[in-house]
C-alpha cells in the first residue's frame, strides 16, 4: 500500500460506480468471488485494512471488529443483522448500511410476490409449460382476489409504507402492526389502521412482513400465528428468513392452514427448506427484492461513499452507530 492510501477490502463484487469511487480513494483488495466467505477468512482479510465493504452473507463478528486499525464496515444492504453492531461500537468501528434507496424496489417486489402467490402464478406457469393446459375451465387454478381484500403489514417502516401505498391503488384495506405508531396524519394519508399482531393475522387476507431480524422478531411467525390466520390467507416475506419459522410455514401450507406464501428470504440462506421445495403453493425467489439495475448500483455507490468518508476520518452519511465518535477506541 502507498503510505497515505487506506486499504479497503471488498468481500464480494459491487456494481459501478462503487468500484470507481473506492479505487479513487483507497487501495482495494477484492476477495475471491465466491458465494460465501467463512468468518475466519473475513477476519484474515480484515488484517491491515481500514475499511471493509461487506454484504449480508458476511458474518462480521467481534473478533473481526477488533482488528487493529479497522475504522469502518460498510454493508451493501439496509439490513445489518450480519454485523455485531454492539461489538463494533465497543471497538470504535463505524458500521453503515444503505437505507432509503431500496424501499420502492423492495415494495414493488413484495407486491409482485403477493399478486403471484394470491393468483397462483408460479403454478400457472409450471402448468402451462408442462403441456397440461388443454382448454379454458371454470375452476382452473382459482386464486384469491387482491382488490378489496385486507392487507396486514407486520412492520411499518419505509418498505412497509411503500407496500401500503401500492395497496391503496388496489382498494385494499390496510392494517399494520408496529411498536411505533405512525402519526395520525400518516395513517390518514395512507389509509391504514394500526392493530396488534393477533388481530392483524386473523383479519388479513395477505400478510406481508417488513421487520428487521432481531432477537425479538426471530420466529415471530410460527405455529401459533398460523393458527390465527385465515385458510385463504397468503404470507409474504421479503425481510429476513428467520422471522418466519420455516418448518411451521411448510406445515401450514401443506395442511391448508393458509392458502399460499411468497418468499424472497430463508432461514439458512442459500439453503431452502426441502419441505418448501415440495409445495406448489409457495413462490420461492432467491433474495432479489432489491435487485433492479438502478437500486443495486445505488446501493453499491452508497456503501462505497460510506466507506471512503469513514476511512478519511469523516462521519459517513449512513452510520448506524454514531456513538463511536463520543467514545475512546476500545
Ligand atoms: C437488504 O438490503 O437488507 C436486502 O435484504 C438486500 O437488498
Amino acid at each position: 500500500m502507498s503510505a497515505d492510501r487506506p486499504i479497503a477490502v471488498v468481500t464480494h463484487p459491487i456494481l459501478e460506480p462503487g468500484p470507481t469511487i473506492l479505487a479513487e480513494a483507497c487501495e482495494v483488495r477484492s476477495l475471491p468471488d465466491q458465494a460465501k466467505h467463512s468468518a475466519e477468512a473475513l477476519r484474515k482479510a480484515a488484517e491491515g485494512a481500514q475499511g471493509m465493504v461487506t454484504q449480508l452473507m458476511d458474518p462480521v463478528d467481534e473478533e473481526l471488529l477488533s482488528t487493529p486499525g479497522l475504522k469502518v464496515v460498510a454493508n451493501v444492504a439496509v439490513g445489518f443483522d450480519n454485523i455485531d453492531v454492539v461489538a463494533a461500537t465497543r471497538h470504535g468501528v463505524m458500521v453503515c448500511n444503505t437505507p432509503g434507496i431500496l424501499d420502492d424496489t423492495t415494495a414493488d417486489f413484495a407486491f409482485a410476490l403477493l399478486m403471484a402467490a394470491g393468483r397462483r402464478l408460479g403454478e400457472a406457469d409450471r402448468f402451462t409449460r408442462s403441456g397440461a393446459f388443454n382448454g379454458w375451465a371454470i375452476d382452473m387454478l382459482l386464486g384469491h382476489d387482491i382488490a378489496q381484500s385486507t392487507l396486514g403489514l407486520v412492520g411499518f417502516g419505509r418498505i412497509g409504507r411503500g407496500v401500503a401505498r401500492r395497496a391503496r391503488g388496489f382498494g385494499m384495506r390496510v392494517l399494520y402492526s408496529d411498536e411505533m405508531p405512525a402519526t395520525p396524519e400518516a395513517e390518514r394519508e395512507m389509509g391504514v389502521t394500526r392493530a396488534d399482531l393477533d388481530r392483524l393475522l386473523s383479519e388479513s387476507d395477505f400478510v406481508s412482513i417488513h421487520v428487521p431480524l432481531t432477537a425479538t422478531t426471530r420466529h415471530l411467525i410460527s405455529t401459533a400465528q398460523f393458527a390465527l390466520m385465515k385458510p385463504t390467507a397468503v404470507l409474504i416475506n421479503t425481510s429476513r428468513g428467520p422471522v418466519v419459522d420455516e418448518a411451521a410455514l411448510a406445515e401450514a401450507l401443506r395442511t391448508g392452514k393458509i392458502f399460499a406464501a411468497g418468499l424472497d428470504v430463508y432461514e439458512e440462506e442459500p439453503k431452502v427448506n426441502p419441505a418448501l421445495l415440495k409445495l406448489e403453493n409457495v413462490i420461492l425467489a432467491p433474495h432479489i427484492a432489491s435487485a433492479s439495475v438502478r437500486t443495486r448500483s445505488q446501493m453499491s455507490e452508497m456503501a462505497a461513499r460510506n466507506l471512503v468518508t469513514g476511512v478519511r476520518g469523516g462521519r459517513p452519511p449512513n452510520i448506524l452507530n454514531p456513538e463511536v465518535f463520543n467514545q475512546p477506541r476500545g
